[in-house]
């Protein structure tokens, strides 16, 4: 099984961005955890940050013939606003699992909304860094 996590915008910076929403584990700690479970079952995880929507649907459209089986998606900031990469999801027909470390719910209102949510098997928010070991272990056994 090869899976594909895929972080947002400024997830970059995990580990010292408002650590209080966010908690203090940096993106390359997640990325480590996650690689060591896949291994543990015999599969890969393939980890890439972007900045830029263009540069995330690139990655996206690129998991069509790399062999990916299922991608894992912090969209941060994109989730809210993002047709294009919801687009680029839905072109290459992977199933994914959406992923926040914070509770949206109980945030702004204006992060309640996703443009991810009704193509995703699931959604996992609220669990920080646990959430994403969730849904690659969910990954590992689908
Ligand atoms: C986030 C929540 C988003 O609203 C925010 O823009 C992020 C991170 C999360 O993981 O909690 O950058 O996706």
């Amino acid at each position: 099984t090869r899976i594909l996590v895929l972080h947002g915008p400024n997830l970059n910076l995990l580990g010292t961005r408002e650590p209080g929403i966010y908690g203090s584990t940096t993106m390359a700690d997640i990325d480590a955890r996650l690689a060591a479970l896949a291994q543990t079952s015999g599969a890969v995880t393939a980890s890439y940050q972007s900045n830029h929507e263009g540069a995330l649907i690139d990655r996206i459209q690129a998991a069509r013939d790399d062999g990916t089986d299922f991608i894992v998606i912090n969209p941060a900031a994109f989730t809210h606003t993002s047709v294009g990469i919801r687009d680029a999801l839905a072109a290459v027909g992977l199933p994914f699992i959406e992923v926040h470390l914070s509770n949206v719910h109980k945030r702004e209102a204006f992060r309640h909304h996703s443009y991810f949510s009704d193509l995703a098997v699931g959604v996992i928010a609220g669990l920080g860094a646990d959430g994403y070991e969730a849904a690659v272990r969910y990954a590992l056994t689908h």
